[in-house]
């Protein structure tokens, strides 16, 4: 285990910023973490690097988290999957698939490794961790103790959880386990375009799906490898019944969710795209053609001018829909 001093963190974000790590060290075992935290309390865990904007160089010491490992407990009607945190996302996705391990399918294809996924509890098309979720192991920082976290312990929400929360920066998950189907899946299509993909297949399977959603997210959402990236860069809203009302008087066609009697999602991406905002660049910085919620760097944008550009769009939506955009991604 060696820190380096002065790193570029451009290979290790997927929207690939150039900013400095002033100390960095890459851990690969969980031996090398507990007794690198024994003496270093002041540090920053990076996973896939896949839901950050780095703003600034990083004082603290950057911890790459790179652990690798898959173990099985195999029941007679389920298997639970154990995963190292430093394994990559789509990866593990894959390979559930290829052993017919049921449930992760539609998260296929999301960027980012396992041990960040629970933080903001990944979810795409109709499924979120925590509908799979058994439980995740994680090292306490101040006391380098063990604790398990059930479903329950990470409070789970709507790309949130208690690590982004009263947790934020206590705790190292280093792995999790998912309860997984082996026989009788029952495949989640309830999201509209994995239906018209597979409209004629009556039982899909979940090769089939994950080859649905990979489909799906390759024809709409850019490549972090071409393009940089981290995803959708705000959280849906959720707005009270009363202004919903106001805005179909404008919007008839405006489309939303129903999450209960008085409240209402709308999707980000249509409020920034009527904002005028879809394809437009800045500079680097940039709002993706086919997904407005997906901001993109170009080649050299700086956090600086992505969160700028972050800035002017809530200013935007908040002028004409009176709705305020929550940043989804971590700003560092
Ligand atoms: N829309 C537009 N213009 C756009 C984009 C979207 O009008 O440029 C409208 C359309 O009406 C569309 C609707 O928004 O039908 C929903 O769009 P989409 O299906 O692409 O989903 P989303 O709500 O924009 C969410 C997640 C994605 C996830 C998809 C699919 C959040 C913040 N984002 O996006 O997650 O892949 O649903 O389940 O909830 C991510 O978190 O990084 C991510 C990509």
């Amino acid at each position: 285990m060696k820190i380096q001093q002065n790193i570029s963190l451009k290979p290790y974000n997927t929207f690939g910023i150039h900013t400095n790590a002033k100390r960095f060290i890459s851990v690969n075992s969980l031996k090398d973490l507990k007794e690198l935290i024994a003496s270093e309390k002041n540090i920053f865990i990076l996973g896939g690097g896949s839901n950050i904007l780095l703003t600034a160089d990083v004082e603290k010491l950057v911890v790459h988290l790179n652990t690798k490992g898959i173990i099985v407990n195999d029941f007679n009607d389920k298997v639970l999957v154990t995963a190292e945190a430093g394994e990559n996302w789509h990866e593990l996705v894959l390979w559930c698939v290829s052993q017919n391990y049921g449930g992760l399918e539609n998260l296929a294809l999301i960027p980012g490794n396992v041990g960040t996924s629970p933080i903001q509890n990944i979810g795409a098309y109709g499924v979120e961790i925590k509908d799979v979720f058994q439980q995740l192991e994680a090292i306490e920082i101040s006391t380098g103790k063990t604790k398990i976290f059930t479903n329950e312990d990470c409070n789970f929400g709507y790309r949130n959880s208690v690590f982004k929360n009263e947790l934020k920066g206590k705790y190292i998950i280093t792995n999790v386990t998912f309860k997984l189907t082996k026989k009788n899946h029952s495949v989640n299509i309830s999201y509209g375009a994995i239906r018209n993909l597979l409209t004629e297949k009556e039982n899909p399977s979940i090769k089939e799906i994950a080859d649905a959603v990979i489909a799906i997210r390759q024809s709409k959402l850019p490549d972090p490898k071409e393009i940089g990236n981290s995803g959708s860069f705000f959280k849906n809203p959720v707005i009270q019944v009363e202004l919903f009302k106001e805005l179909t008087k404008k919007y008839p066609e405006i489309p939303h969710y129903i999450i209960s009697e008085n409240e209402i999602k709308i999707p980000a991406g249509w409020l920034i795209e009527q904002c005028g905002f879809k394809g437009k660049r800045f500079g680097d910085a940039g709002v993706h053609e086919k997904q407005a919620l997906v901001l993109v760097n170009y080649n050299n944008a700086s956090g600086k001018e992505i969160y700028d550009l972050a800035q002017k769009i809530q200013q935007s939506v908040m002028q004409n829909f009176k709705i305020a955009l929550e940043v989804e991604v971590n700003i560092i």
